[in-house]
């Protein structure tokens, strides 16, 4: 049985695309996964204090050290002094577009002054997408104003 073909969807690799939109930023820094083990190669680009920057994820033979392309992002820009974040594209292979794991919604949630105001956009090569706030991917989250 054959499937119909997909309806097409603009995209980062779309005719009218900007190649240089954060979503084709997150499809070029995918090709710097380093992911031999689990094969799922991810591609991030982050817009924060008006600057980008890319990341990807960097496996590790112990499974555990593994990092999250979306915090090699924030922590290569927060490493060059920018903290305001905007918004966020992350590039996998999966369709539907895969959405960032709980861990680094945590971790953006810190560097979003307005997490109604970042838009977290979820892309495939094949130019499908997804997109959210960062407050619906992480309602009443953990904001350190707890903290004493
Ligand atoms: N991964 C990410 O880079 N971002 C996510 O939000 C989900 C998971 C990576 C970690 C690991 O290298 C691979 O995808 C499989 O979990």
């Amino acid at each position: 049985m054959t499937r119909p073909p997909e309806p097409p969807s603009p995209g980062p690799g779309a005719p009218g695309a900007a190649p240089d939109s954060l979503e084709a930023r997150a499809v070029a820094a995918q090709r710097r996964s380093y992911a031999p083990y689990s094969k799922f190669r991810v591609g991030a680009a982050v817009r924060i204090s008006v600057e980008v920057f890319e990341g990807a994820n960097i496996e590790n033979a112990s499974y555990g050290l593994t990092v999250c392309a979306e915090r090699t992002a924030l922590f290569a820009a927060v490493n060059s002094g920018a903290h305001r974040l905007e918004a966020i594209a992350v590039c996998t292979d999966a369709s539907p577009p895969s959405s960032p794991c709980g861990a680094c919604r945590q971790v953006l949630l810190e560097f979003a002054p307005d997490p109604a105001a970042v838009t977290v956009t979820a892309v495939n090569p094949r130019g499908e997408r997804r997109s959210w706030t960062l407050a619906e991917l992480i309602p009443d989250g953990f904001s350190g104003r707890e903290l004493p």
